[in-house]
């Protein structure tokens, strides 16, 4: 399939779209990112790419990197992750607290913030480079050195009073083994790692790959770990969106407050699109669209 004019036709379908929903303000150096902006690439299993818009421009991923410290979470860990944390939709906001408190500390699942600084506290302890750990691993994947933006993380950290609640909420239940500060230090950290469509694309092929490297094949996951980072994905990858995801689009994929989206579509390709404008549950609106668009003209789809 020539997905290069398919691409193209998207970007030109959503470009009005650009102007609806509305930057995250809640992260002050979020508020100042230009709205009007879309950016769509993809990369096939077999490293072919396609792109159109601002497809290289870097923008704050915050939390796709979810799936990027569960993985490493995973490599680590292995089973003994799952010990605090579940893997059912949480049906709420992000960063909601409620459930927590019926839940004693333990997070629905790793894709939701709480379920994150679950996953940052485990890879805290043992790592005193937990940060670097993060950032080689993620760099590795998308074949290109990947930095933190510290303005967003240090804006998060100066602003993020919801996420110290939470933090400190699940070390009352004796949830977290490390100090608040520093597991909060690396997930707002993650969350401000800064990398373009283009890069996303290729850091995520693993997952449509088995869990093969993009560039090495070596195993970053086993097939078992890939499929289920896939379906958590599909289930809570975009919160209290995700049925609606899956209705009009159908793919596992992960969302951010900085408006990207990566999509994955198992045994074919990775998509990724940016646009930060976010509708009600913080999710880009064109981006949502984009995907739904390339859904429809390539008919690929899990389902
Ligand atoms: O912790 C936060 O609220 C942000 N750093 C990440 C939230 C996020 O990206 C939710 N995604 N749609």
């Amino acid at each position: 399939m020539d997905f290069q004019p398919i691409l193209e036709s998207i970007a030109s379908e959503c470009a009005p779209l650009t102007r609806e929903g509305a930057v995250a303000t809640y992260i002050p150096a979020l508020a100042r990112v230009d709205q009007r902006q879309f950016g769509i690439a993809l990369r096939t299993v077999d490293g072919m790419e396609a792109a159109a818009g601002s497809a290289t421009t870097r923008f704050s991923i915050q939390s796709i990197s979810k799936v990027l410290s569960l993985t490493l979470g995973m490599q680590r860990l292995g089973e003994r992750l799952w010990e605090r944390i579940g893997r059912e939709p949480s049906g709420d906001p992000f960063n909601s607290l409620v459930q927590l408190e019926h839940e004693h500390g333990v997070p629905r699942n790793p894709l939701i913030n709480a379920g994150a600084i679950a996953v940052a506290d485990r890879l805290v302890s043992g790592d005193a480079h937990a940060k670097e750990s993060l950032r080689a691993l993620v760099s590795d994947l998308a074949g290109t050195p990947i930095a933190f933006d510290r303005e967003v993380a240090n804006s998060e950290a100066a602003t993020g009073f919801r996420n110290f609640a939470m933090a400190n909420f699940m070390k009352s239940f004796g949830k977290l083994d490390n100090p608040v500060d520093e597991v909060l230090d690396l997930y707002f950290h993650q969350c401000a790692l800064s990398m373009s469509c283009a890069e996303l694309a290729h850091a995520f092929s693993y997952l449509a790959r088995d869990g093969r490297h993009p560039d090495s094949d070596q195993v970053v996951l086993d097939p078992k770990q890939t499929r289920r980072v896939n379906a958590l994905m599909l289930t809570c990858g975009t919160y209290d969106a995700a049925g609606e995801f899956a209705f009009r689009i159908g793919l596992p994929c992960k969302s951010g407050v900085g408006g990207g989206i990566v999509a994955v579509i198992p045994d074919r390709l990775t998509l990724v699109v940016w646009s930060p404008g976010l509708g009600p549950t913080g999710n880009s609106v064109a981006g949502m669209r984009a995907l739904e668009l390339f859904v429809e003209k390539t008919k690929l789809s899990v389902f």
